[in-house]
């Protein structure tokens, strides 16, 4: 059992950039208190900024070419217009129909134990405190799956909580071809118990739909979700 998720990763804010403007500006952002009679100059504030820290939303876009597990050719088409205003309708009302799999999305307990499932752990489970905060990019090594030797050479410093793995499926870039693709580079059963064992990390990410490699898929998942809060978050990193 999966969600869709939007995952802020935040970096702090140093006053000195927030206050000379080192960040570039975010359009959309600025002062729009505007006077009512100028409604056609309305632009809506994008909230790009949360707590202390800036938003990067690396969250996957939805397209109906976009891999999907399950199916041959890609998500195809998932979005609809039942209500249309060019059809006389009073509004126009989509309807939006996908399986909860698919893109940027995060794994609860119950996706793998289905004893946790019958237990009502879902996504609603999950703590956002461990979803949401300053987050480890780290670059895996190419030519391998993530295992015990790779998660060793990384030298992951100790307190990083949340930590996004960009593989070679990034340059492959596999979440821009429909056809999924069986060889994406994901955890081996030992890096993921190397990466329990070892790390104080809570929440991982990785750039394709499933943190476990193929070859590993049910073992590696066992092992993440066991304890319930180590949460696996699916995405593709731009
Ligand atoms: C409006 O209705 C027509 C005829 O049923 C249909 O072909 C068309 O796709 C509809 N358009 C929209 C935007 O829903
Ligand atoms: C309603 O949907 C139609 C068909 O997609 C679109 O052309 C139109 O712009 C929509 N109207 C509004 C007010 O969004
Ligand atoms: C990763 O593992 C998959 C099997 O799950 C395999 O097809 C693929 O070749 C491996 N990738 C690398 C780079 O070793």
């Amino acid at each position: 059992m999966a969600s869709l998720l939007l995952l802020l990763l935040l970096s702090p804010l140093s006053t000195t950039a927030a206050s000379s403007g080192a960040y570039p500006t975010i359009p959309g952002t600025m002062d729009t208190s505007f006077p009512a009679s100028q409604d056609s100059k309305l632009i809506p504030i994008r909230r790009e900024v949360y707590g202390d820290g800036r938003i990067f939303d690396i969250t996957h876009r939805y397209t109906s070419d976009m891999p999907s597990m399950g199916s041959e050719n890609g998500l195809g088409q998932f979005l609809r217009l039942p209500e249309s205003m060019k059809n006389g309708s009073f509004a126009n009302i989509s309807e939006m129909k996908l399986i909860t799999h698919t893109g940027t999305h995060v794994d609860a307990p119950g996706h793998y134990y289905d004893h946790y499932f019958d237990a009502g752990f879902d996504v609603d489970t999950l703590d956002l405190e461990v979803l949401n905060g300053p987050g480890l990019l780290i670059d895996v090594p190419r030519g391998t799956n993530i295992t015990a030797e790779v998660m060793k050479s990384l030298h992951i410093p100790k307190g990083a909580r949340r930590v996004l793995f960009r593989t070679e499926n990034t340059d492959r870039r596999l979440m821009f071809k429909n056809q999924i693709d069986t060889s994406f580079v994901g955890f081996t059963t030992d890096g993921a118990k190397w990466l329990v064992d070892n790390t104080d990390i809570k929440l991982v990410g990785i750039d394709y739909l499933a943190v476990a490699a193929w070859s590993d898929l049910v073992p590696a998942h066992l092992v993440l979700l066991k304890s319930r809060v180590r949460l696996m978050q699916c995405k593709v990193i731009k």
